[in-house]
């Protein structure tokens, strides 16, 4: 099995139950969700970075939160513009985008 370098979460108010109800979800949480998988697989990076939709974590007026592990960095209100962003400057470039941290 291959380990990925960098494990990012998007909280797109996934539960259980298979409903996506809840503040991200409102917020284009399912979006942001849709340009990461689009943006890792245009930049054929996805046998190393992996992108996992969940559920809440808690901090839902900071949202959509977007995780990126291993350097534990959280982003909060990130939009669909700004996946770009994080792609080129944290993912690829390993510089974190400062001004979305929370
Ligand atoms: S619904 Fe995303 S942090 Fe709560």
């Amino acid at each position: 099995m291959q380990k990925p370098t960098r494990h990012i979460f998007v909280c797109s108010s996934s539960r259980p139950n298979g409903q996506q109800k809840g503040f991200c979800h409102s917020k284009e949480g399912v979006d942001v969700m849709m340009k990461f998988m689009e943006g890792i697989e245009e930049r054929g990076i996805g046998g190393e970075i992996f992108l996992s939709n969940t559920g809440c974590f808690g901090i839902c007026e900071k949202g959509p939160i977007v995780v990126v592990y291993p350097e534990n960095v959280w982003y909060g209100s990130v939009t669909p513009s700004d996946v770009e962003e994080i792609l080129d400057s944290h993912i690829e470039g390993g510089t974190i985008v400062e001004r979305l941290v929370i």
